[in-house]
């Protein structure tokens, strides 16, 4: 998928690191659950009720957390500890529709791989079901084989997720490059005057994926729908005039997301641009926070403040930032969380974890979205994607709880027809400074 030539070689004892710190994690997942083996199977086809057409198929994220194998349903993954894992690898004879390439990549020399042309071949690989831990959906189940996602091996493994290898590391660095890549495109045919919908098809076409292969669906608004915080109408006609964009979309590579958010103004000379530049500088100092020990919860909460100040510069609310954060008047400006883990999925697993072996840590009191409660620690990746929208239906309830004086209606009118200003990175936690893995991508593309 378009990575440079040396970057597969370079992978090789990357994923042989990453594999025994999957097999060290199942070890000790099996132990705390009382199970010999780890079968995980990839997933299966989904059909549309009443209908013979398929939903686009998903991995099982358990699956591609071994294997940088997205496209291959009806397969699994058994892992016994002591023993190479065992690849169950379905490739059908098949006339009516391409079947997986036979195996290869860095993860064959790992493995044993056993190719099945049906999916119940694989019942007589599968080791004994009552002594198997088989994380999967329902739909997986073949036999006795159904996944009992049990919840000691699965809390583990997702905490433990937390941690990404280096190997993740660098696939996800790909992924950057590749979202990259359309986010470039998609700001010349902002500036080139495409519809939201063509903005789309020229991302697409730079990252060569589309939405199935996407880790979320693009969120591309002009002018007011930049206010919507996850528009995805993708109208045909462009607006005239021309004032904003806004642009949050991401790219895949071997399984791992990216997930970039990036604000314009049409006039680069306007007061909307000089926002978007408040907000962007108060972003990467944002990122710079992410840190070992820092409670991204207090992250969030200081960037409520910060963004309440750039209001204040702007003339937008009328009391001091303090003020509007204790009274709820933020959140109107700020409606979401700060951000969220991510890796194998782009709201990655296990932001609230308490620990290991389950446990919750709440979000602070006014925060329902907050997706990430966690202290940092070296080798999590977050994003940090602050932002500022105007937007009419909880603008009302600020008038409603009576604090309508806290705000200049004035400037917020002015506002309002750019939608909202959002920028996001995906920064990674380290022993020292914040590694912000987006930005090099931005560099290394101009
Ligand atoms: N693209 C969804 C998000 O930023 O969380
Ligand atoms: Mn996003
Ligand atoms: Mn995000």
């Amino acid at each position: 998928m378009n990575a440079p030539a040396s970057f597969d070689t370079d992978l090789v004892p990357l994923y042989a690191d990453h594999l025994a710190t999957m097999k060290r994690r199942a070890d000790e997942a099996l132990a705390r659950g009382g199970f010999d083996h780890l079968v995980v199977p990839s997933g299966t086809q989904h059909w549309q009720v009443f209908d013979d057409r398929d939903y686009p198929y998903a991995v099982n994220p358990q699956f591609k957390a071994w294997l940088p194998l997205t496209r291959l349903p009806y397969s699994w993954l058994v892992y016994t500890p002591g023993e190479r894992p065992k690849v169950i690898y379905y490739q059908p004879f098949d006339y009516w529709h391409v079947v997986p390439d036979s195996p290869s990549g860095w993860w064959v020399d790992h493995c044993d791989t056993h190719i099945i042309r049906t999916p119940d071949a694989a019942a007589a690989l599968l080791p004994p079901a009552a002594r198997s831990a088989i994380l999967g959906e329902p739909q997986s189940t073949l036999g006795d084989h159904a996944p009992n996602n049990p919840e000691p091996v699965i809390q583990y493994l997702e905490y433990q997720r937390s941690y990404k290898t280096p190997y993740e590391i660098a696939l996800m660095r790909q992924a950057q490059r590749l979202a990259v890549r359309g986010h470039r495109a998609a700001e010349a045919a902002f500036r080139a005057g495409e519809s939201e919908f063509g903005i789309h098809m020229a991302y697409c076409t730079a990252v060569g994926q589309d939405a199935n292969d996407l880790p979320y669906g693009n969120i591309i608004g002009l002018n007011e729908h930049a206010a919507v915080l996850h528009y995805m109408e993708l109208q045909r006609v462009a607006p005239d005039p021309l004032r904003s964009f806004l642009i949050d979309a991401g790219a895949s590579f071997h399984g791992y997301a990216s997930d970039i958010t990036r604000s314009y103004a049409y006039d680069t000379g306007s007061e909307f641009q000089a926002m978007i530049d408040a907000v962007d500088a108060a972003q990467q100092n944002m990122c710079a926070g992410v840190r070992s020990g820092v409670d991204y919860r207090q992250l969030h909460v200081d960037a409520h403040h910060t963004l309440m100040g750039i209001l204040k510069d702007f003339g937008v609310i009328r009391v001091s930032p303090e003020a509007a954060v204790a009274t709820g008047v933020s959140a109107a400006f700020f409606p979401h969380g700060l951000g969220h883990p991510i890796g194998l999925q782009v709201h990655d697993v296990a932001g609230f974890a308490a620990s290991d072996r389950g446990g919750r840590i709440e979000r602070p009191a006014g925060h329902p979205y907050l997706r990430m409660t966690r202290v940092l620690e070296p080798g999590m990746v977050v994003t940090i994607e602050p932002g500022l929208y105007f937007i009419d239906l909880l603008l009302e309830e600020v008038k409603k709880n009576g604090h309508a004086t806290s705000v200049d209606w004035a400037r917020v009118d002015a506002f309002r027809p750019y939608g909202g200003i959002r920028i996001e990175d995906e920064v990674l936690c380290t022993g020292g400074d914040a590694d912000n893995l987006t930005r090099p991508a931005f560099g290394e593309a101009d």
